[in-house]
C-alpha cells in the first residue's frame, strides 16, 4: 500500500526563523507517533536551516519550495540543489502552479529541475493542474496529459517511482473552493491510466499522487479515503497548528 505524504507548503509566508520554529515546536510532539503518513513541511529559503536543525531526529522532513536546474554559478536569485542538500533537505516542490503562472515556468523547464532534483537524490514533488476555464471547456484531461508528457517527458520508471506528483487544480488553490472528492480521484485514476500506459502497472501502483487546493480539517479526510488519492499538499491550513495536524490525522485515520 502507498504511504500517505502530507506536505504542509508555507509559501511566501512564515519565514523568518523564529515564527518557522516555534509553530513546529508545537506540531513535533503531537505528530511523533504518526508512522503511516510521511509528513513534509516546505518553509520559505529563509527558514528551511533554523527548520531543519528542529527537525532533527523527529519524524517531520524538510522540503524546498523550489530550486534550480544548474548547482552554480551566475544565476542571481537561484538557489542550487546541492545547498538544499548541504542543509538536509530531502524533499523539493517543483511546478508549482504560482511558479508557472506568476514566474512562467514551462513544462520544458520544470522537467529539467526535475531530472536534477533526482539526479542528487532530492524527493520531488511535481505540481500538475488545470484552470478553471479549461475545467469548464472540458478540457481538464487533455490538459492534464500535456503536462505529464512534457514534465515528465524522459523520466525513467525507477525515477518516477521516486517522484510524488500533486493535481493540483488552480481553481482549487488558496480559493476555498475544493474538487469534490469524485472529482479529485477522477483525474488521479486518469493519471494512473496514464502511468500505466507509458510504464507499467507496477510502477502506477508505487507513485503515490497528492491532492492540493484548498484542503481543510472538514474536507481532508473524504479525499484521502479515495483509492487513488495519497494525501495531500497543504497551503493555507498548513500555517496552524491545529488545522495542520487534523489534516495529518486524517491521513493517518485512512490507513487504520
Ligand atoms: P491551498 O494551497 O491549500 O491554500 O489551497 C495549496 C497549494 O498551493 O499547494
Amino acid at each position: 500500500m502507498r504511504k500517505p505524504i502530507i506536505g504542509g507548503n508555507w509559501k511566501m509566508n512564515r519565514g523568518s526563523p523564529a515564527e518557522a520554529s516555534e509553530m513546529l515546536k508545537q506540531l513535533i510532539p503531537l505528530v511523533k507517533d504518526i508512522q503511516s503518513v510521511d509528513i513534509v513541511i516546505s518553509p520559505p529559503f529563509t527558514a528551511l536551516y533554523a527548520v531543519k536543525e528542529i527537525l532533527e531526529s523527529t519524524n517531520i522532513k524538510l522540503g524546498a519550495q523550489n530550486m534550480y536546474f544548474e548547482e552554480k554559478g551566475a544565476y542571481t536569485g537561484e538557489i542550487s540543489p546541492t545547498f538544499l542538500k548541504a542543509i538536509g533537505c530531502e524533499y523539493v516542490i517543483l511546478g508549482h502552479s504560482e511558479r508557472r503562472n506568476i514566474f512562467k515556468e514551462t513544462d520544458a523547464l520544470i522537467n529539467k529541475k526535475l531530472k536534477k532534483a533526482l539526479s542528487m537524490d532530492l524527493s520531488p514533488i511535481v505540481c500538475i493542474g488545470e484552470h478553471l476555464e479549461e475545467r469548464e471547456a472540458g478540457k481538464t484531461k487533455e490538459i492534464i496529459q500535456t503536462q505529464m508528457d512534457r514534465t515528465f517527458k524522459e523520466i525513467t520508471r525507477e525515477e518516477m517511482i521516486r517522484t510524488v506528483i500533486a493535481y493540483e487544480p488552480i481553481w482549487a488553490i488558496g480559493t476555498g473552493k475544493t474538487a469534490t472528492p469524485e472529482q479529485a480521484e477522477e483525474i488521479h485514476a486518469f493519471i494512473r491510466e496514464l502511468l500505466t500506459q507509458r510504464y507499467d502497472k507496477e510502477t502506477t501502483d508505487s507513485v503515490r499522487i497528492q491532492y492540493g487546493g484548498s484542503i481543510k480539517p472538514n474536507n481532508a479526510e473524504e479525499l484521502f479515503r479515495q483509492g487513488n488519492i495519497d494525501g495531500g499538499l497543504v497551503g493555507g491550513a498548513s500555517l496552524q497548528v491545529d488545522s495542520l495536524f487534523a489534516i495529518i490525522k486524517a491521513a493517518d485515520k485512512t490507513r487504520l
